[in-house]
């Protein structure tokens, strides 16, 4: 007789039932996993053990009538992690994304999570991840805000008025104490005026939706980018003040002048390396197009920025390797592409107080696995 094995699910609900909106506990829980990523115990895919994951990307054209076609934000993609510390677990993000979702009711993208004992490598729990994933992507600005805004920011600038960057509006407020406006920039207007009432009328806070990009950014102490790619976000280094922090959670263009006097913090600049060789080995014309720190791997291998290796991961400022800002007038730009070790990390998180409070249901895998 081999050895029984189930799992937990979790629907949606009871993620929240279980605390996956708690913003401010995510800020703190990613602290700690960007100390575990500064120490190195933690394990992502690939050679490298940094890669941010691997996606099926659809063709342009294609022969078959039910083949999916290339789009913006057209995808599945799979991230797999380890991660160590008291979390020691394992486990895989698995997503698909489709940008004309919403007008069928549907989010962007619909994820998964599957966790797994790391020694026996059974499953631990399948759940629902829609909630984990954009509250984890949105808590990593809370971090970045917390270590690099300056501490008197006033004025957050949303870029990009969809779930992600709600996601991290809620937890730069959380970090940004004395943070009195709130300016939302989005490609239709409806959706950023529609933002900025939220805000108002959840926190009490004077907020408006700017007519242009220029605008609003010229404003912003905390600039939070987090638009899809339906058009490029292009910005001028005159326009980011003093002091100001810009976060590119998605994708993100300035002036090449800007980074000659701005200070460049990664997420984790190793994960950065994958990608930038990932880049390389595509053909010339094909290279440093899609990704979210694209434009700063384009100016490195113009050897106009040093390389990623002497780049500065924000793991090593949290746990106090590297210093982070050292003055109110310098500009700090923060490039964040997601990992899933946060997705693994929160969810784990999740799934434990599922434990303690009994939610979820119980799955069977096998009484007995038949081919044991
Ligand atoms: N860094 C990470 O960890 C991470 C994780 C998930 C998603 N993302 C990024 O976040 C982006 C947004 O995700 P979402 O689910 O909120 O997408 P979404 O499509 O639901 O909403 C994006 C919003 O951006 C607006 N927009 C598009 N181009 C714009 C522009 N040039 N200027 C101003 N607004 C513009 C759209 O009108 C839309 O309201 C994704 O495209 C993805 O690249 C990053």
């Amino acid at each position: 007789m081999g050895k029984k094995t189930d799992f937990l699910y979790l629907n949606e609900q009871e993620m929240i039932q279980a605390g996956v909106l708690d913003a401010a506990r995510c800020i703190d829980v990613e602290e700690e996993i960007f100390g575990l990523l500064s120490k190195g115990d933690y394990v992502m895919g690939g050679d490298s053990h940094n890669s941010h994951g691997i996606a099926i990307k659809f063709p342009a054209i294609s022969e078959f009538p039910n083949m999916p076609l290339d789009g913006p934000d057209r995808r599945f993609m799979a991230m797999v992690a380890y991660l160590g510390g008291r979390f020691n677990v394992a486990g895989e993000k698995w997503y698909g994304s489709n940008i004309i979702n919403p007008q069928r009711g549907l989010p962007r993208s619909i994820l998964m999570i599957l966790l797994n004992d790391p020694d026996t490598c059974e499953p631990i729990a399948l759940m629902s991840a829609n909630l984990v994933s954009s509250v984890r992507t949105g808590c990593v600005p809370g971090v970045g805000t917390r270590h690099l805004a300056r501490k008197d920011a006033e004025v957050c600038v949303c870029v990009g008025a969809g779930p992600v960057s709600k996601s991290c509006f809620e937890a730069i407020r959380l970090e940004a104490k004395n943070l009195k406006e709130v300016i939302i920039y989005d490609l239709f207007k409806e959706k950023a005026e529609a933002f900025a009432k939220t805000i108002t009328e959840k926190y009490g806070l004077k907020a408006w939706a700017a007519d242009s990009l220029e605008q609003a950014v010229r404003l912003g102490d905390i600039i939070s980018v987090a638009a899809s790619s339906l058009a490029p976000v292009n910005m001028k280094n005159d326009w980011l003040k003093k002091g100001s922090l810009i976060i590119f959670t998605g994708r993100c263009n300035i002036d090449e002048e800007y980074f000659s006097s701005a200070k460049l913090y990664w997420d984790n600049a190793k994960m950065h390396a994958t990608y930038y060789d990932e880049h390389l080995q595509l053909p010339e014309d094909q290279r440093f197009i899609n990704g979210i720190g694209v434009q700063v791997y384009r100016m490195m291998y113009n050897g106009k920025l040093p390389p990623l290796s002497e780049a500065v991961s924000l793991g090593d400022v949290v746990v106090g390797k590297k210093e982070g800002r050292v003055s109110d007038d310098e500009r700090i730009c923060f490039i964040t592409s997601g990992m899933p070790v946060w997705d693994v990390g929160w969810s784990y998180e999740i799934y434990q107080n599922a434990v303690k409070m009994g939610l979820g249901q119980k799955l069977l895998l096998w009484d007995s696995p038949y081919l044991n």
